[in-house]
């Protein structure tokens, strides 16, 4: 069905691209690293006898026609662009099962009624740019110009890194894919949780996406001496922001489902006796259910507010992103589960915390996602992990579903 020391062989290969010493790799999107890793899979692609393009946000495309080449395209897709320092899996597992299928099918001489396509989104992890989904974004329409100045910690911005891989930002628009040209989108992934390890399964149906929200908050105060200014005096945005990040803990734990982290900080101007007069720091908030991300986020503001107030400081918050919960559509849900079944492969149905492309593409077509199991549940860190065994499973699964929806 599908040849596993092949696909494993190409996540190895694909691992070493932008590999740090420590085993992580770190291929931020538009970087030396990720144009490598997508020259690999064109060239994979190309074997696989796909027809290749790269669009006009930097995804890159291989589609395989269909009988009826009029007929909707079904999409198999996912990421080459890492987190920093993240782990071999993210993403990649998706893009080479992909390829793996169309290159399956190609050898044993399977042809569909409906054309079926490999997306390589660009910049998934919008870890660079602190803004993610960049490709399916452009892919189903929702990427707007003024996106196009985020910048990174170096002051690139995201049009001027888009340029510096020969792409015309200007141009982004044109990305975009109607509804009528596709009929499925599918994403194999790995879990980057512990649900399928706590139950002893290979594989997960995925149900929906929990939504991001994704804020730079600014707290400004007044930078002073460390030494001359008493307690009573002072402006001090990080005590005021320390503050923040622990409503940020205390609300998220109190929801049960969500979460919620802050994982930048930037203290200004940065010295050990200067009272800090300016403070940024990012929060990532996310949840399944809509109701209960509008409320954290209310909650969170509205105290921050009143810290910031209490304290006679400055409260700025600057919305990054915010993308809506994505559910899995109920037929491919099936579909999937029946394909375990036929493969006696045991399935678990879950929600996904992390992000994917699919939360963009569900604006165009039915999305449906594949888990499989990650080693003690650890993702964006060297040790991700998943055995041979279950990235087989999941790509078999892929594979039958593929057939399935394509046919
Ligand atoms: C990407 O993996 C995300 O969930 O942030
Ligand atoms: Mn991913
Ligand atoms: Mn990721």
């Amino acid at each position: 069905m599908i040849n596993a020391d092949r696909l494993w062989k190409n996540l190895l290969d694909i691992g070493e691209i932008g590999k740090n010493p420590d085993g992580g790799i770190t291929r931020l999107a538009f970087t030396k690293e990720d144009r490598q890793a997508i020259k690999m899979v064109e060239a994979l692609m190309k074997e696989a006898g796909l027809a290749v393009h790269e669009d006009e946000v930097g995804n890159l495309i291989g589609r395989k026609e269909g009988e009826d080449s009029n007929a909707p395209a079904v999409l198999i897709g996912s990421h080459l662009d890492s987190v920093f320092n993240g782990g071999i899996f993210d993403g990649s597992l998706g893009v080479l099962a992909g390829i793996e299928v169309l290159q399956s099918m190609k050898e044993n001489g399977i042809s569909t009624k409906h054309p079926i396509e490999v997306y390589v989104f660009r910049d998934e992890e919008g870890c660079r740019f602190n803004f993610s989904l960049l490709g399916s974004r452009g892919m189903s329409g929702t990427l707007k110009l003024e996106n196009l100045e985020y910048r990174d910690n170096e002051g690139i911005s995201l049009a001027e890194a888009m340029k510096s891989c020969g792409m015309n930002p200007k141009e982004f628009f044109k990305a975009s894919r109607r509804p009528d040209e596709i009929k499925a989108y599918l994403e194999l992934h790995v879990e980057q949780g512990k649900v399928l390890e706590c139950e002893n399964l290979q594989v997960g149906v995925v149900t929906g996406i929990a939504s991001s929200l994704r804020l730079m908050v600014t707290v400004t105060g007044k930078a002073d001496h460390a030494g001359a200014t008493p307690m009573n005096l002072r402006f001090d945005a990080l005590a005021a922001a320390a503050q923040i990040i622990g409503v940020v803990e205390k609300e998220t734990r109190a929801t049960k489902s969500a979460v919620g982290t802050v994982g930048q900080i930037h203290a200004y101007p940065g010295g050990i006796n200067i009272i800090p007069g300016r403070v940024e720091f990012t929060v990532d908030l996310r949840d399944v259910s809509i109701k209960v991300a509008q409320q954290l986020e209310k909650s969170i503001l509205s105290q921050a507010e009143d810290i910031c107030t209490q304290r006679g400081l400055k409260l700025e918050v600057d919305f990054l992103q915010r993308v809506p919960p994505a559910p899995c559509s109920p037929e491919i849900i099936d579909t999937i589960a029946e394909s375990c079944r036929e493969l006696g492969i045991k399935e678990l149905h879950l929600p996904s915390g992390a992000g994917h492309d699919a939360m963009q593409v569900v604006n165009l077509c039915p999305i449906g996602m594949i888990f499989v199991r990650s080693q003690n549940g650890i993702s964006h860190h060297p040790a991700e992990w998943s055995t041979p065994e279950d990235c087989t499973a999941g790509a078999k699964v892929l594979y039958q579903t593929v057939l399935k929806l394509a046919e």
